[in-house]
């Protein structure tokens, strides 16, 4: 399995807090900090066609066979990556990439939707992080968190959040065995905090030590 260099993701259950963890690391980057890589910040479903199609399934808009809805989350990471401009290339020209869920979310959701097979296979030829953030929260306080949205997604509900804590658990010591960095955050602590332990995990990259070194 490649491993890409420079590239981070966030995972967890939903309500887990993600979305605005990256933003504050986005709002971090735009203060200039010293020796600092170019940051940028994405994530997944993407906001291109394909990624609309997937969050309007994810509304429940659309109604698409579990199947098909796997094969467009890959259909949807293979442009992120491979597009011009894309997350594979900025890595390799020493960008700092950190994603809002990747293949570990797939893994994992259409893991329970379709059997282990097909999202393996779809997702078999993307490379892996060099750095998998976990952030762990029991899913009856995510759920509380959700509930303040005005509405709920396909995913959102308890009984799936509990398969969905427990098979990211099982990835993680398999993301580990394959030597990638894999960091679980307490993500039931306040938003500061989580922050200060994303932000102390990130600054352990190498891409940190090459750009104050070079
Ligand atoms: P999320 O980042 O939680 O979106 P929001 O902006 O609504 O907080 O992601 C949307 C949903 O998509 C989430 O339930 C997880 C799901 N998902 C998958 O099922 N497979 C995937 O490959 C990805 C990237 C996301």
């Amino acid at each position: 399995m490649e491993i890409l260099r420079n590239f981070a993701v966030f995972e967890g259950g939903d309500g887990s807090g993600t979305s605005t963890q990256l933003s504050i690391l986005e709002q971090k980057f735009a203060k200039n900090i010293k020796n600092s890589p170019v940051f940028y910040p994405t994530y997944e479903p993407t906001g291109g066609k394909i990624g609309q199609l997937i969050r309007s399934a994810l509304k429940k808009e659309l109604v698409l066979q579990p199947d098909a809805l796997a094969m467009l989350f890959a259909a949807d990471r293979s442009e992120h990556l491979f597009a011009a401009g894309g997350v594979y290339s900025r890595c390799r020209h020493g960008e700092l990439v950190v994603c809002d869920r990747y293949i570990p979310s797939s893994l994992v959701y259409q893991g329970i939707e379709c059997g282990e097979a097909l999202p393996r296979s779809l997702n078999s030829s993307f490379p892996a992080p060099e750095l998998l953030f976990f952030f762990d929260v029991d899913p009856e306080t995510a759920m509380d968190r959700l509930k303040q949205r005005p509405s709920l997604e396909m995913y959102e509900r308890i009984d799936f959040q509990k398969k969905v804590r427990e098979r990211y658990q099982n990835l993680l010591g398999e993301y580990r065995s394959a030597g990638i960095r894999v960091e679980i955050i307490d993500a039931s602590q306040d938003v500061e905090k989580v922050a200060e332990d994303v932000w102390s995990a990130l600054l352990k990259m190498p891409i940190f030590k090459e750009v104050s070194s070079g």
